[in-house]
């Protein structure tokens, strides 16, 4: 969990601190306030970048040349005092320099492992009614996180697959190459299949249950893994049988690389049924089930990233996705535009931090006064870390 944050020159976010970050943080304010920015910070904390794709650039607020985000995480789970520095950098030039522990670190896969965060915004419909990437990158958070061997593996593949598409692509193909690159291939595409599908087996009842708790009212939600070639055929032989197409067109046309997952309500597709609220509910249930799996296979949770959780919902939908956020144990950064949207939705004993963004400045409400207290009193938390160059 993240105990303190400091964010610099992030959008228009000067410089902000947040001292005793809670479970539950709730920023509201009006529009253009700078409550998705906090987001954005948190998560270029975990992820060293924007959540907007290609969108890295313009985190850095306009006239300066980059941006900091600081931030010290607790291990609050095992009741251990440990706590580890994290601090990310990002340049107009594109340079980006992560701190954790006061180490400089070169992988942001270290970086992701150490402050997993899972991201509920309008983009977020995508895993619904977008492209399958966005469905395989979303299986592949989950496996990441639950399977050490993962990423090792996913990296093998990806090497694998470019090499046998360069070769594919060119004119006069080497048969005997192709075939160690195709074996090769095979091999590791085949066990990311089969982590794709232990952690798909584990999810997919969490999902059911996560959604009879979200929308009681939705019945008849299936969730389906297609692992990306023909279900009756291993990979090698799935590869052997397109291998003519593949010569034809330069490419690897099956694979793990185009798995998907399906979702469906009462056998209909799900993003051309649904409405638009029950998609977010859906979506929610996918992630908040994801969530759920991963703090039950390791240690600790992930920090939800939560944008404008009233838009689309009603209140009563609104409050059963705080009770299971409530539920997951997990720390939670959610945004509203008026305080009263979501200040009472949580459960007793659970009481939200509430912090009132306006132009760009972040003010912490006090419980007992209910008056400002301005960000950026108290410490410097920036002292505390060896600092970026
Ligand atoms: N690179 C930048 N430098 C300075 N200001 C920026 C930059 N990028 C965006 N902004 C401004 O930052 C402000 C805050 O944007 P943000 O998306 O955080 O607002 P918000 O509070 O989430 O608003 P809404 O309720 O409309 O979602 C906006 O006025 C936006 O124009
Ligand atoms: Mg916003």
């Amino acid at each position: 969990m993240l105990t303190q944050l400091q964010i610099h020159h992030v959008r228009n976010l000067q410089q902000v601190t947040l001292q005793d970050l809670s479970r539950i943080n709730i920023f509201f304010g009006a529009n253009g306030s700078g409550k998705t920015s906090v987001l954005e910070s948190v998560h270029m904390l975990g992820m060293a970048r924007s959540f907007r794709q290609g969108a890295t650039r313009t985190l850095i607020q306009h006239g300066q040349r980059d941006c900091t985000v600081y931030g010290m995480t607790a291990d609050t789970g095992t009741g251990s005092a440990s706590r580890v520095p994290v601090a990310v950098q990002r340049t107009l030039t594109g340079e980006v320099q992560i701190k954790l522990g006061g180490q400089t670190i070169r992988s942001v896969a270290e970086l992701v492992e150490h402050l997993p965060l899972q991201v509920l915004n309008a983009a977020s419909f995508e895993l619904l009614t977008g492209a399958p990437a966005a469905r395989r990158q979303f299986l592949n958070w989950g496996v990441f996180h639950v399977e050490q061997r993962f990423f090792a593996e996913w990296q093998r593949f990806q090497r694998c697959l470019k090499q046998r598409n360069k070769l594919l692509r060119h004119g006069k193909l080497d048969h005997s190459e192709l075939s160690v690159w195709t074996r090769d291939l095979a091999k590791s595409g085949e066990r990311i299949h089969e982590f794709r599908l232990q952690y798909f087996e584990a999810l997919a009842p969490r999902f059911r249950t996560m959604m009879e708790q979200l929308s009681p009212s939705l019945g008849g939600l299936e969730l389906r893994y297609r692992k990306g070639w023909d279900r009756s055929l291993n990979f090698s032989e799935a590869l052997a049988a397109s291998v003519q197409a593949d010569t034809d067109q330069g490419y690897t046309h099956t694979g793990p690389q185009r798995a998907d997952i399906k979702v469906t309500a009462s056998g209909h597709s799900a993003a051309e049924t649904l409405s638009r609220g029950q998609q977010k509910l859906v979506v929610c249930g996918l992630k908040l089930a994801q969530g759920q799996l991963m703090s039950q296979k390791r240690q600790g949770s992930c920090v939800y990233l939560v944008d404008d959780l009233p838009a689309e919902l009603d209140a009563r939908h609104c409050g059963l996705v705080c009770d299971a956020l409530a539920g997951l144990q997990a720390q939670v950064f959610i945004t509203c535009v008026a305080k009263a949207d979501l200040e009472h939705m949580w459960p007793a004993g659970l009481k939200p931090a509430l912090f009132h963004v306006e132009r760009g400045a972040v003010v912490e409400l006090r419980e007992s006064e209910e008056t400002p207290v301005p960000g950026q009193e108290g410490p410097d938390l920036v002292t505390g870390f060896m600092p970026l160059p």
